[in-house]
């Protein structure tokens, strides 16, 4: 046996601890929680064990510590690679693992605008940090699809990415603390937030995107930075992907550090939104190749940034850059303008099945990549459709493999997915990997993408994360079968 059930006595003393509220082995309640959002993998559990503070977080890792048994975190339930799906662990049928909800722990506990920092619980919700961070004049700048589940913790530690990276980065360089609970159950206590700490290895940055492999995160400070006096979105029309990249340089040099958002979405990706999303409209007149959202913003009080948006997108189209541009008139607009953007993977799922991925490559490279690609994909797997969009300024897409048109329809490509998705993935994970890349830039590895991950990674990184991992979790109770392999229970670490 690899992982024990947790003993009655173990569970007794978690359901005595925590309450009512914060304990439950009852199947009903556990059932939401153990399919991933995706609804690719469906787990098990013992129980459900929701903690509402940091030391009854401590309490149960220390105790399933005592025991060996396996916790597997889990916030929003977005992960887009089951990263919190207690899957794979025990025997088939076995539920052993403790899934670990970390959606009690939701408070703020501070908002500083003179730090220019906020101390936020694991399960805080996204949303909700940005409506608390505006509450104090300020803003938390990251920001993605999922904001309306996904949590704190979720997105420290799988370093989530997202629309807004461009300028203040991924969750990486946003923490400036974390407080979490060590796989034996002690407590890292870093919440100070700091600008400045050498005080050797920065542990704070194994957690974040460790996929609570390393331990368990219960609070974050997170970075600040001034709100937005105004936004800009627009939507462009645009021939090339590489002429793309030469508006994005020639935005930052004529409005600086404001632009924040580079986004790109293909015609027919476009195409994919306005056919499913009700209540959607093409906002230029015709249709171009390739689509990209740019929002720009400027601090409170500062000059009209659509005012300084506009000539720059005029003179880019009297250059031949661009097509066409809008720039939209109002909220509501740019609103309209975003939800293209950020439907569209919801309307590609609504289309049927794909193959997706997440890949990056160096910015510059990612036009031709993605050429080069879409043609290997197109040569290889005859009939299956590649499509790719995402953060273009980040050197980050979501080069995903929808299923062959055609036949009756009727199974939404679900045959095809199910005999070939595997090897689409490890095809279009291999081609990244030579192109020197990554074959997870935001997503993180999970479950779904682990076997690719550790067939494809470097030998000296993968020996060294192993290295890391036996050495702060010797047992390999923390999120077993995420990210690397479950622990062989007999083996000596
Ligand atoms: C996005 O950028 O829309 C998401 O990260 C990708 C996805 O949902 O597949
Ligand atoms: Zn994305």
């Amino acid at each position: 046996m690899r992982y024990p059930s947790p003993s009655p006595g173990l569970l007794a003393r978690l359901a005595a601890r925590l309450g009512r509220a914060g304990f439950s082995s009852d199947p009903a309640d556990l059932a939401p929680w153990l399919t991933d959002w995706r609804r690719r993998l469906t787990g098990a559990a013992a129980a459900l064990v929701s903690p509402a503070d940091a030391e009854e977080a401590a309490f149960v890792v220390a105790a399933a510590a005592a025991e060996g048994v396996a916790i597997v975190p889990q916030g929003g339930n977005s992960s887009m690679v089951a990263g919190a799906t207690p899957a794979g662990i025990g025997e088939p049928g076995e539920a052993c693992a403790l899934l670990v909800s970390m959606r009690r722990m939701r408070q703020i506990r501070s908002v500083s605008a003179a730090d220019n920092a906020v101390v936020a619980e694991a399960g805080v919700v996204l949303a909700d940090l940005h409506d608390a961070a505006a509450a104090a004049g300020r803003r938390f700048p990251l920001s993605l699809a999922a904001k309306g589940n996904a949590t704190v913790g979720g997105l420290v530690s799988t370093n989530a990415g997202g629309t807004q990276v461009l300028r203040f980065g991924p969750m990486r360089s946003l923490v400036l603390g974390l407080e979490a609970v060590l796989p034996d159950g002690s407590m890292l206590r870093g919440l100070a937030p700091l600008r400045k700490d050498n005080r050797g290895y920065d542990l704070k940055q194994l957690l974040i995107g460790g996929e609570g492999t390393l331990g368990l995160v219960t609070a974050a400070t997170l970075r600040l930075v001034p709100a937005i006096g105004e936004r800009a979105v627009a939507w462009i029309g645009l021939r090339s992907a590489e002429q793309a990249l030469t508006l994005l340089r020639l935005l930052e040099d004529r409005l600086g550090e404001s632009v924040e958002s580079f986004e790109l979405v293909p015609a027919e990706g476009l195409a994919l939104v306005l056919r499913h999303i009700p209540g959607t409209r093409a906002p230029l007149a015709d249709s171009w190749e390739w689509n990209l959202l740019v929002e720009a913003v400027s601090p409170r009080g500062a000059e009209a940034i659509a005012g300084r948006l506009g000539p720059v997108l005029g003179e880019a189209i009297e250059r031949g850059l661009i097509g066409d541009a809008t720039i939209a008139a109002s909220e509501s607009q740019a609103d309209s303008l975003w939800t293209l953007r950020e439907s569209l993977s919801e309307a590609e799922a609504r289309d049927g099945m794909a193959a997706k991925h997440d890949i990056a490559v160096p910015v510059a490279d990612m036009p031709g990549f993605m050429a080069r690609a879409a043609a290997a994909v197109a040569e290889r797997f005859p009939g299956a459709r590649p499509i790719a969009f995402g953060h273009l300024g980040d050197g980050n897409v979501h080069f995903n493999v929808r299923a062959p048109a055609g036949g009756d329809g009727s199974d939404g490509g679900r045959a095809w997915f199910a005999a070939t998705a595997t090897e689409v993935s490890r095809f279009v994970h291999g081609l990244v990997t030579e192109a020197g890349g990554s074959m997870s830039a935001e997503h993180g590895i999970g479950r779904l993408k682990r076997a690719d991950f550790l067939q494809l990674v470097d030998p000296a990184r993968r020996a060294a994360m192993l290295a890391i991992k036996h050495a702060l979790d010797p047992a390999g109770i923390m999120n077993p079968g995420a990210l690397l392999p479950l622990a062989d229970r007999r083996a000596r670490p």
